[in-house]
């Protein structure tokens, strides 16, 4: 409803073979992908993968070597103001003073933003955050997903078509990443662009219209949480390698047919302490 309507057909998020380096490592070797307006869009990689770096690219943070993106229709390059100005951004690390209490954080942005009554902002999104009663409490005090979810609504503030959510559940219990899920969840209802990055199956599972895995600087699968079931093979049987352990190495010695003690002990097994020998396999299972 209060998205730009001359905006509404094309992505929201473009992005077309991107690279970048540190030096010698080459980190983002041509990523390609597109977000439609009004969905969550996460970008699966193991820690190292890059999908920080390809969100301070679209942040305007970082500039890209190669390659163009564009953000709301805004080229991250040539018109990074108004990328800034359609964004917002948080950080893999909660960006809460802890000093402040939840509110004045929230108040903190608001007038950083130049927004009118910022008090009447604050007071909403706490709202909205169910943290109306720990509004008047020191940020400090807070559990993890209360936290995270102060950050995400200090990141909503001035309402900005796309936000970025840098592994927005790394190191929250599970309670509290459920708790982040449902607002997340309820910013792409509410018709806000998600764009998140995560290292767990699971969260893309949970939250993404699409998924885009990111290994070895490219986007190696792209596509829905379907369409990625469906390039799993059925059933795969995998070879591990165990290492004998002496029950093994004492029926190698003597033969399957050696364990007549082991049968003899059987009929009084509970209370015997002699027993050793099938003991320590019940323990470990
Ligand atoms: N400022 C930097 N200078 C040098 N290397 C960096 C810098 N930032 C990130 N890297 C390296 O680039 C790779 C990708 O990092 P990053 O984008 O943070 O990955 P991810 O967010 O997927 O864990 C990592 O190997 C990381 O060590
Ligand atoms: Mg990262």
């Amino acid at each position: 409803m209060t998205m730009p309507t001359d905006r509404g057909r094309e992505p929201a998020i473009r992005v077309q073979n991107i690279e970048k380096s540190y030096r010698d490592l080459h980190v983002l070797k041509g990523v390609d992908f597109e977000v439609a307006s009004g969905s969550i869009f996460a970008l699966l990689g193991s820690n190292g993968a890059g999908k920080t770096t390809a969100i301070k690219i679209l942040s305007t943070l970082l500039k890209a070597d190669a390659g163009t993106a564009s953000v709301n229709g805004y080229d991250v390059a040539t018109q990074a103001a108004d990328v800034r100005e359609s964004i917002s951004l948080t950080g893999q690390f909660a960006a809460v003073d802890e000093v402040l209490t939840g509110r004045e954080n929230l108040i903190l942005v608001a007038k950083l933003r130049h927004l009118t009554n910022p008090g009447k902002i604050a007071d909403d999104l706490l709202a909205r955050f169910s943290l109306t009663d720990a509004g008047g409490r020191k940020a400090a005090t807070y559990s993890g997903g209360m936290r995270r979810r102060l950050d995400i609504a200090m990141s909503l503030i001035g309402n900005p078509p796309v936000i970025f959510l840098d592994e927005p559940t790394t190191g929250l219990d599970p309670e509290a990443r459920i708790e982040v899920w449902d607002e997340v969840k309820k910013l792409a209802q509410g018709g806000t662009t998600v764009l998140l990055t995560t290292q767990y199956l699971d969260e893309a599972e949970q939250l993404a219209d699409r998924i885009a895995i990111l290994h070895q600087g490219r986007i190696i699968v792209n596509g829905t949480l379907a369409e990625l079931k469906a390039l799993l093979p059925p059933a795969k049987v995998e070879y591990v390698e165990k290492q004998p352990s002496l029950e093994d190495v004492f029926f190698a010695v003597v033969g399957n047919n050696g364990d007549a003690g082991k049968n003899g002990d059987a009929g009084t097994s509970g209370n015997e302490p002699s027993n050793k020998t099938s003991n320590p396999a019940g323990t470990d299972a």
